[in-house]
């Protein structure tokens, strides 16, 4: 090795933070107008391998700081100080259609970021990096409690936050994809909210009755969280993307058991049979399955079926009868769901109603479906499990653009966090909080 190689200083921090934390990534000690390439590579619970890199020159003083110089190439170009995290992807010859989610939330996402010399673009494990360092990003803070929930019949898991308590709860449901997805429920009790991430489409297909759960079954899950000694029982909310928004605006207007104190739905709509079951609105929106478009990729794009907006109110939540304030976050170029549409159908129907003063709506250009927590590596198709049986894959098209879509999680989780603690923590006069 020259004296140059071996002197580089490469310092990330911080070097262990959560995963919608900043980092700082600064490279020292290169001779000015040095050109050299920033590697971020991630090896997932899965075993796939994901990379992003970006080409920089050191200015004057031998330095590069990634917050604040230009990538002049890679997978983003221009200051991007959290570039090599949502534009991480599967290193090339991966199988087509991954997308990143992180299965276990007690281990951190282990990402290291490596120097190389030159502007590279391939062939990054034949070079040996000038230096590297190991970087942790975890969705659970430090305190935070991970509790497996299975009374009452619930597939679900609670993520207390550090401290004593109590706190704040909400109800987190994910989308037509089934399965207990705790990571951003984790995230949120490590912002201070007692969340429940429940499974509610994975337990009809395993039961042998092959039945799908009912109102109960959500009813449940409320009453555990009003019921639990750590949460405080007048200040639950409710969080849905796709078609965990259905399940959200159904039960905070119709449910007599949820008395909720906001709404949030991502990528979602209000369309569905108002006294539908879980299986009745998911048949619903198979209804129109001669609608469902393919592009030239054959992704299979499914924004169409829900499409146009009825205007039969029998095949809409009530959305004027609601209490609480509701928070809709949208993509415009969401090709999954018409939840852009559906947003300004609900904002029609809550100023006809009287109610429009409860409804912020964030709507996001060349965004797409999967509107997750901050530097989520972007997807805008991957390969989805249709529920049955029989169990089918397809390849769904989400939409969006990396650097919009990028943007738009970034700008979209800040608000939401903003939102949930001004309703949910917001101080009352007979509250202590
Ligand atoms: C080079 O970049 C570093 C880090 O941003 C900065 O502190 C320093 O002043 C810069 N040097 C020159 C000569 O611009
Ligand atoms: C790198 O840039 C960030 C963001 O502008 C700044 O806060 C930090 O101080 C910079 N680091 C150095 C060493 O200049």
């Amino acid at each position: 090795m020259d004296r140059k190689q071996c002197c580089v200083k490469l310092s990330v921090q911080p070097s262990r933070g959560l995963m919608d934390e900043k980092f700082l990534v600064l490279v020292q000690s290169v001779l000015p107008g040095f050109q050299l390439t920033v590697y971020a590579s991630y090896r997932c619970d899965d075993g796939h391998s994901w990379e992003a890199f970006a080409h920089y020159t050191a200015n004057a003083s031998g330095t590069v700081n990634v917050s604040e110089d230009h990538s002049l190439g890679g997978t983003y170009c221009g200051v991007e100080p959290m570039g090599l995290m949502w534009s991480l992807r599967p290193v090339p010859g991966s199988k087509p259609g991954l997308r990143m989610r992180k299965m276990n939330v007690l281990t951190p996402m282990e990402v290291t970021i490596s120097v190389y010399r030159g502007h590279l673009t391939e062939g990054f494990v034949d070079q040996v990096p000038l230096a590297a360092v190991v970087v942790e990003r975890w969705y659970m803070a430090p305190g935070v409690r991970r509790v497996p929930v299975t009374e009452g019949g619930l597939t679900a898991t609670l993520f207390l936050p550090s401290g004593p308590g109590p706190f704040p709860g909400l109800l987190d449901l994910w989308g037509g994809g089934g399965k207990l997805v705790e990571y951003r429920a984790a995230l949120l009790a490590s912002h201070g909210i007692a969340s429940l991430a429940l499974d509610y489409l994975t337990p009809q297909i395993t039961k042998e009755n092959g039945k799908m759960v009912d109102n109960n079954y959500f009813e449940a899950a409320y009453r555990f969280l009003e019921q639990h000694p750590q949460v405080i029982d007048s200040r639950i909310g409710i969080l849905g993307l796709s078609f965990g928004t259905s399940i959200a605006l159904k039960m905070a207007v119709y449910s007599q058991v949820f008395k909720l104190r906001c709404v949030v739905c991502i990528s979602g709509s209000h369309v569905q049979p108002i006294e539908g079951s879980v299986e009745q609105i998911m048949t619903s929106f198979h209804n129109n399955v001669d609608k469902t478009r393919f592009n030239e990729e054959q992704q299979v794009i499914w924004r169409d079926l829900l499409l146009p907006i009825p205007t039969d109110p029998s095949l809409k939540v009530e959305v004027g009868r609601l209490r609480c304030p509701l928070l809709m976050v949208v993509g415009e170029d969401d090709q999954n769901w018409p939840a852009h549409e559906s947003a300004v159908d609900v904002k029609e129907m809550m100023q006809r109603a009287g109610n429009d003063h409860l409804l912020t709506v964030l709507s996001y250009p060349s965004a797409g479906h999967l509107i997750e927590p901050p530097f989520t590596p972007f997807a805008r198709a991957s390969s989805y499990k249709i529920l049955g049986p029989p169990l089918q894959m397809v390849m769904v098209l989400w939409g969006g653009e990396t650097v919009a879509h990028s943007r738009a999680q970034e700008d979209a989780w800040r608000k939401t966090l903003v939102f949930l603690r001004e309703n949910l923590y917001r101080a009352t006069s007979s509250s202590h909080l």
